[in-house]
């Protein structure tokens, strides 16, 4: 079959492999070809069992992959036969050098961008579609630059904003599409081309253009609001404990005003995933790079108000568990960082995990799917950690259940039966506030929300 466009995509993980997914979904006649160094993720997009799971995505691989979805190993071959080139490379936080602990660590961008300088023997649209510092794109064409002869390349911006764990619907529908390019002749003609791979399903009022910098930096500014607007809502939670008054209640009636908007004000145990934080820190980076230190100051604040609210959860499990968990067994329901995903990068989960083992606790580890990515963050932690699938089995003789991913299937859980398994008294810790805390405590537990009063039996037993 002769296909109308090829379209390669280098680094297939959680935004290379269902993005691409999706344009060869909706555009048959396009071939996609995604590439990555890492040979075993590109045998698991191969196979049946894929390297992510995402709801809805088997289904689309399934109707794509070896019709007009491939996934490759060959680098330099797939850059030499495309000319459209989607670049969704990690771009971590820096370990080291100038800039340690907040700039982007931009090394596996620039590689790639000297690969495909290097194996580039025609004019080639290059997209950057990972999440990079404002101005990263002057960096690439930089390098780009030095092409020889008649090759010339045209940078775009596309930033991806799915949200793992509903990346197909995301995907498919998503709330808008940004591309920046330059304003020039060039830079128009190439986003043009993008902007009618995406009209093929999006409507066009969706898809936005704007200049270069201007969408790489809203990218950023978009995660540092969401997790803006998580922050806020978990220092109102810290309050409504002292208070109590109730976040739920509180949300609702602030998020009523549509000025305001209901979305994203769950208060829990803080934001987890490997972007927020990242994102938020190479924004602080920039702004004190151009000495807008206030407002670095303030952006800084999100990421405190993160971490403070992981030690708020620990220091309540400890002074409410009589201040010793030495011995005592917890039983931790979910290690993902959201529900319907196995991704445990930056979960709460983990930091909480460790902090629970230097209290000496033995910890019992529950998740639908990231128990294998969990075994991998806690390589190297002494102390007990068991991983148990069941949820019922891993509660069973344990002192606390602490919820810590908001899974649908923790709302369905008989707790009934999970109170007669457990060593009492039996402690509930809802770090995500999705079961019925009143039922709970009928049933005998002590229950401890998020930013709500505790219902403790404890409590009445001293008060009387
Ligand atoms: P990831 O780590 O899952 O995938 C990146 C892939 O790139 C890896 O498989 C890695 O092996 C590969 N890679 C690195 N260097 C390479 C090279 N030189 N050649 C070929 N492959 C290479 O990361 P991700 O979660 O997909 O994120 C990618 C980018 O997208 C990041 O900038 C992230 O901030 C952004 N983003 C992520 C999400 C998300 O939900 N995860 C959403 C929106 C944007
Ligand atoms: C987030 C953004 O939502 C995406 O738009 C963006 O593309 C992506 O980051 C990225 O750049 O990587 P993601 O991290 O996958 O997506 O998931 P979110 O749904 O945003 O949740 C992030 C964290 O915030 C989770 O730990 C979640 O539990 C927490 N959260 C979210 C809350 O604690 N309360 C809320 O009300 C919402």
């Amino acid at each position: 079959m002769k296909f109308q466009k090829k379209i390669l995509c280098i680094g297939a993980g959680y935004v290379g492999g269902p993005s691409m997914a999706m344009i060869a979904y909706k555009c048959p006649d396009y071939k996609v070809t995604v590439v990555d160094i890492n040979d075993e993720r590109i045998n698991r997009w191969n196979s049946n069992e894929l390297p992510i799971y995402e709801p809805g995505l088997d289904k689309i691989i399934k109707k794509t992959r070896g019709k007009n979805l491939f996934f490759s190993k060959d680098i330099e071959k797939q850059i030499k036969e495309n000319d459209i080139i989607f670049v969704s490379v990690n771009t971590p936080t820096k370990t080291f050098g100038t800039g340690a602990g907040m700039a982007a660590d931009l090394q596996y961008w620039e590689k790639t961008a000297r690969q495909i300088l290097e194996n580039s023997q025609s004019s080639k649209i290059v997209i950057e579609k990972s999440t990079l510092p404002v101005k990263t794109a002057a960096a690439m064409e930089k390098i780009l630059m030095l092409a020889k002869g008649k090759v010339k390349f045209d940078v775009l911006s596309n930033p991806e904003f799915l949200a793992e764990g509903t990346a197909v619907k995301d995907l498919e529908n998503p709330d808008r599409v940004l591309i920046g390019s330059h304003e020039t002749k060039s830079g128009w003609r190439a986003r043009q081309t993008l902007v009618e791979i995406y009209a093929r399903w999006v409507p066009q009022e969706k898809i936005i253009t704007s200049n270069i910098w201007s969408a790489e930096l809203s990218k950023l500014v978009a995660n540092a609001f969401l997790a803006q607007r998580v922050s806020s809502i978990n220092s109102i939670s810290a309050l409504c404990e002292k208070t109590d008054a109730d976040i739920s209640e509180v949300a609702k009636a602030v998020g009523m005003d549509s000025r305001v908007g209901s979305k994203f004000l769950n208060a829990g145990i803080g934001f987890g995933g490997s972007c927020f934080k990242k994102d938020i820190l190479n924004l602080v980076y920039l702004c004190s790079y151009y000495g807008l230190q206030e407002v670095a100051d303030y952006w800084e604040s999100v990421v405190k108000i993160n971490e403070y609210q992981q030690d708020r959860f620990i220091n309540n499990i400890l002074g409410s568990m009589f201040n010793t968990l030495a011995g005592k067994k917890i039983c931790i329901l979910g290690f993902a960082f959201k529900a319907n995903t196995g991704d445990t990068r930056e979960s709460p989960a983990i930091y909480i995990t460790r902090k629970l083992l230097s209290e000496h606790a033995e910890v019992i580890i529950s998740d639908p799917q990231a128990l294998k990515n969990a075994a991998i963050d806690l390589e190297d932690v002494k102390g007990s950690v068991k991983y148990v699938q069941d949820p019922y089995r891993a509660a069973s003789g344990c002192h606390a259940i602490a919820i810590l991913t908001d899974w649908d299937l923790y709302r369905k859980l008989d707790f009934r039966k999970i109170f007669k398994l457990m060593v009492k008294p039996a402690f509930l810790f809802d770090g995500r506030n999705v079961i019925d805390h009143k039922k709970c405590f009928n049933i005998g537990f002590n229950v401890y929300p998020i930013g709500k009063p505790a219902l403790s039996h404890l409590n009445i037993i001293q008060n009387d």
